[in-house]
């Protein structure tokens, strides 16, 4: 494993192993004694062409929670904005020898193009609407611990709204399926793609119908800015159609929990009381688990 560009990089064992690692560190992390050096010197360039809060910060916790340096590089402030070239700034940025470069992208598969002219481990913050594998991890990790399982056989894991235009659902549907997971796909027709990276796959248009038997409701954003056309004209209308309301939610199992990548729209795809429940909603613990689910994958690929 050079890279993590996608899910699909990784062989069942290697998702195994950044599982295991990801579990140790969260859990060094939560007894609060943790301290490494063990990519002491190494540094790190996160480069980040779409906005981010988790994916950008957390990366640079685990850089930084393992004793290497992290550069935030800036697409405002680089010479992108004096017209260089996207590829004369990757190899602007390999000829400095980083150790890593960590991309988001909105271009389909920019980090495996990235991969391919730079002489350092390429890691996927997110491209388009392709895959986001360290959010698929970090999901992963998230229910493994919840449920207090190795692997996620057993399981009925509902992804929900725009998947058509999701790249965690990209990533999350592969990852899920390969931990022995059931795997259902519940979206309205028009956010509902025409083809899946992964067979076997339940499909449903309404959460009434699709949540029924389900442990886990995986909730995603409705990425306007990555639809061609104004799909969703107002965002009332579509919470009392679609949106994961309490009574919707309590179809699904007794003691099933709700999941979100975020950031949220709150009151369109998903109502206050259940993203907010103590209860059901590992939405934060999610966000807690993107540090050791990342400090994972950069131990592995860069140690
Ligand atoms: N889940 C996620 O990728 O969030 P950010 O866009 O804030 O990184």
């Amino acid at each position: 494993m050079k890279h993590l560009t996608g899910i699909s990089d990784l062989s069942d064992s290697d998702i195994r192993a950044l599982l295991d690692q990801g579990h140790d560190y969260a859990d060094a992390l939560d007894r609060g004694d943790f301290r490494s050096e063990r990519l002491r010197g190494r540094v790190i360039v996160n480069m980040f062409l779409e906005n981010s809060t988790r994916t950008r910060t957390s990366f640079e916790m685990a850089a930084l929670r393992l004793g290497a340096s992290l550069i935030n590089w800036d697409a405002e402030t680089s010479s992108l904005k004096k017209g260089e070239s996207f590829s004369d700034t990757i190899r602007t940025l390999g000829a400095m020898h980083p150790d890593a470069l960590i991309i988001r992208s909105a271009e389909y598969n920019a980090p495996h193009m990235v991969s391919q002219m730079i002489d350092c481990p390429v890691i996927n913050a997110g491209d388009s609407w392709r895959e986001h594998p360290s959010q698929a991890l970090l999901d992963a990790m998230t229910l493994e611990r919840h449920f207090k399982t190795k692997g996620l056989s057993g399981l009925t894991i509902a992804i929900c709204g725009d998947v058509s235009h999701s790249r965690v659902a990209g990533s999350d549907m592969q990852i899920f399926s390969r931990l022995g997971a059931k795997v259902r796909v519940i979206a309205p027709p028009f956010l509902m793609p025409n083809k899946f990276p992964v067979t076997g796959l339940e499909t449903f248009t309404t959460l009434e119908d699709g949540l029924p038997g389900c442990d886990v409701v995986m909730m995603l954003r409705n990425q306007k800015e990555r639809m061609n056309e104004n799909l969703i004209p107002n965002d009332a209308a579509f919470h009392r159609q679609y949106g994961l309301s309490v009574e919707r939610m309590a179809l699904a199992k007794k003691n099933a929990v709700v999941m979100h990548p975020a950031p949220m729209n709150r009151g369109v795809e998903i109502a206050d009381e259940v993203a907010d429940d103590p209860t059901r909603s590992l939405i934060f613990t999610q966000m807690q688990n993107g540090v050791p689910a990342r400090m994972a994958v950069l131990d592995l690929l860069l140690d």
